[in-house]
């Protein structure tokens, strides 16, 4: 028997991809499920981008080994959209790491800051990936609770009053997900002044900042941001382009330098063409965003009908491609999503994946066509 490593045993196997198997079965035994479960976008990215692709695959140094850093002209397209979007400059030579998409970039960032026994500030709720990768180097996540009260925003007094000298590292995620709550000026600045006050690198973790959002705002706007905050951002949400996988990490170049330390060690570069058909989708006009999210938005009005059908409650405020929903009084979320999956053939995200906080909430995904939607609205109606 081959024994696996002692950190192992500190995760469990990711929760979509158990349910998945359970949701997948349902349909093998030909259950209609509707899955609104997992954000991952359905739409297409813009044609040029696949065609980028085609036309790169004839390029005879398509198939080498890439640079560890990127093609600069993808670092030049990056900075580009970081200037016209979020009216922060970067160096493309030192300030920005193209990523195999963002997820990997939060084990990069844990790998090249994180200590065993550091401790590491964790939105609850959150992203589950901080608090496994956390894990998995070693260090000890601190969990930091959200809620709806506080509008999903970090409570500044209560985090003040805790022993915060082991915290090394704080990651946040605005536009938050799974809530959809937006990032203030304001604080934005607060986490700025916190993070030197403590000496803490806080990471911006930014995938939904395009989606169903007027303002999209980068923590690097911020006067000083740079000394201690980094910015994770993707292709994923914003062009349709998930299963690509293409982000960036962006930030002071000696912090990106750390970053890059890692990187160089655990591959070897993106493939050309990805490269290729990344550069044409960071050009695109705003006139993309306007059309991605007229499909959003008409996909999430039926959301809220949904919602509203199963007696939840939920703000019309939020942003992203998630409509985060409370449940009617004293119902638990993982018994409530069950239960709707198998009365209604309907697969919801329980909120608790997301920590305890979640509890009492569920998440509808927006990567479901109006038909979809319209038939999980006539089936719970
Ligand atoms: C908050 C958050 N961060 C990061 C990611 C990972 O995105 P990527 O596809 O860029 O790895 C996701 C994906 O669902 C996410 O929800």
């Amino acid at each position: 028997m081959i024994e696996v490593a002692n950190r192992l045993h500190t995760v469990e196997e990711y929760y979509f991809s158990k349910k998945l198997r359970e949701v997948n079965l349902m349909i093998a035994n030909g259950k209609p499920v509707i899955n609104l479960g997992i954000g991952s976008p359905d739409l297409q990215p813009p044609q040029k981008v696949v065609d980028a692709i085609v036309d790169s695959l004839k390029n005879p140094a398509a198939h080498k080994y890439q640079s560890y850093q990127g093609l600069p002209e993808l670092r030049q397209a990056m900075a580009n959209f970081y200037k016209s979007n979020f009216k922060v400059s970067l160096s493309p030579n030192t300030e920005i790491l193209p990523l195999i998409g963002s997820k990997e970039g939060i084990m990069h960032i844990s790998m090249a800051f994180l200590n065993e026994g550091d401790e590491v500030l964790i939105p609850n709720p959150g992203y589950p990936t901080y608090q496994s990768v956390t894990k998995l180097v070693g260090a000890k996540g601190v969990l930091y609770n959200l809620d709806a009260a506080n509008n999903w925003m970090p409570d500044f007094e209560a985090l003040e009053q805790q022993d915060l000298s082991k915290v090394k590292l704080m990651w946040v995620n605005y536009p938050h997900m799974p809530t959809g709550a937006k990032p203030s000026k304001y604080v934005f600045e607060t986490l700025v002044a916190f993070a030197k006050k403590h000496n803490i690198l806080i990471v911006n973790d930014n995938p939904y900042a395009f989606i169903l959002n007027q303002e999209p705002t980068s923590i690097l706007s911020v006067e000083g941001a740079k000394e201690v905050c980094l910015e994770l951002n993707s292709l994923s949400k914003t062009f349709n382009m998930a299963g690509w996988r293409v982000g960036m990490v962006v930030g002071d170049g000696e912090l990106i330098s750390h970053v890059l330390k890692v990187k160089s060690n655990m591959d070897s570069g993106m493939f050309y063409g990805i490269q290729k058909g990344a550069i044409e989708a960071l050009n695109c006009s705003n006139m993309w965003f306007a059309t991605l999210n007229s499909v959003y938005q008409k996909r999430r009005e039926l959301v809220w009908q949904l919602a509203e059908a199963l007696n939840c409650t939920f703000s019309k405020e939020a942003s992203g491609m998630f409509v985060w929903a409370k449940l009617p009084a004293y119902m638990k979320s993982e018994e409530y999503i069950d239960m709707i999956l198998k009365e209604h053939y309907i697969f919801i995200t329980p909120g608790t994946i997301f920590g305890s906080q979640g509890e009492g909430y569920i998440r509808f995904s927006l990567c479901a066509s109006t038909e979809d939607l319209q038939e999980a609205i006539t089936r719970v109606s």
